[in-house]
């Protein structure tokens, strides 16, 4: 594994391998022992779109491993290709660091950079994938619900990029998925058919957040307007009404399901503000396992 763009372009085992350096370094770092593995290592991390866990996990997971890394923020870059060509600036990254790690609009930006520079690249998230905040996710849900073979992960709300990377994670660790959105907001079918070649009728799509959550383990969401949709937030907010995880959804629920939000949430839209802080939320575990993630990537890819 060269790069980790998308999580449906890894094989099971490179998936598993991560996971479980997730779970070594975690034990590792808790116990106060580090490992240097990194040392004189600089990853550039390119945002186009701004983040508060992912800079800031990536930034502490390279300093822990020995490594610094660079933030270049919105203002700096811009939109890749606009000032130069991306191919352009992974060549010139090439001759000066040892990783790349980027956020960006186009999930072809991210491909871009990849094929044209000799250095690992990791996807911080693109329209198209979320793959970090995915294996952040499956760790917590093992975490907590232990093998996660058969589990049910009932996403609600837009079908978007943490949709898609969660239908392809549930693909590759055997769990279930669903995904309930309203009409027009969708997981494509090409994002479904995936999920379903890789692990045969593992993912599915329903307009009927009650029908989803009925029998889940986990229910999961995310905020109804991603980044780059801000002028549709008023028109989302009125098609997502009935799409909200809250207590009058969670009534239909197993009592113990696990709530997951990859954050930043927005209370009283797509999740409210008690089941966010319920005993059963898990959300500031997502968050703390995005750092040990981070830290098991860099680490593989890297080291
Ligand atoms: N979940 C997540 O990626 O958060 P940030 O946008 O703050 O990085
Ligand atoms: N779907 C959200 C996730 C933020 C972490 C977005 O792309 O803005």
């Amino acid at each position: 594994m060269k790069s980790f763009l998308a999580i449906n372009d890894c094989t099971t085992d490179e998936l598993h391998e991560v996971l479980d350096l997730s779970c070594q370094l975690k034990a590792l770092y808790k116990s106060g022992r580090r490992d240097t593995c990194l040392e004189g290592k600089v990853l550039a991390m390119l945002f186009e779109k701004a983040s508060l866990r992912t800079r800031v996990s990536f930034q502490v997971a390279m300093t822990d491993l020995g490594g610094s890394a660079l933030y270049l923020k919105p203002e700096d870059i811009g939109i890749i290709g606009e000032r130069e060509p991306a191919k352009d600036m992974a060549r010139v990254f090439d001759r000066y660091i040892d990783g790349i790690m980027a956020r960006t609009y186009k999930h072809e930006t991210i491909v871009e950079l990849d094929k044209w520079t000799g250095v690992p690249v990791i996807n911080a998230l693109s329209d198209w994938t979320h793959p970090c905040q995915a294996m952040a996710d499956v760790q917590t849900i093992q975490e907590h619900c232990g093998d996660l073979k058969g589990l049910k992960l009932a996403y609600i709300g837009d079908g978007n990029n943490v949709a898609r990377s969660l239908a392809f994670a549930c693909a590759k660790f055997g769990m279930t998925f669903v995904c309930a959105s309203p009409k027009g907001y969708e997981l494509d079918d090409e994002s479904l058919n995936t999920a379903n070649a890789m692990a045969a009728d593992c993912a599915a799509q329903t307009n009927d957040p009650v029908e989803a959550v009925t029998d889940a383990q986990v229910i999961y969401t995310d905020t109804w307007t991603s980044m780059g949709q801000e002028e549709e937030k008023q028109q989302r907010i009125n098609d997502f009404q009935g799409f909200a995880v809250d207590e009058t959804l969670l009534a239909n629920a197993p009592a113990n399901a696990k709530i997951m939000h990859c954050l930043p949430a927005y209370r009283g839209y797509e999740i409210s503000d008690g089941v966010m802080e319920s005993e059963h939320s898990v959300v500031f575990n997502q968050a703390e396992n995005r750092l040990h993630v981070q830290r098991a990537l860099l680490k593989y890819l890297m080291g």
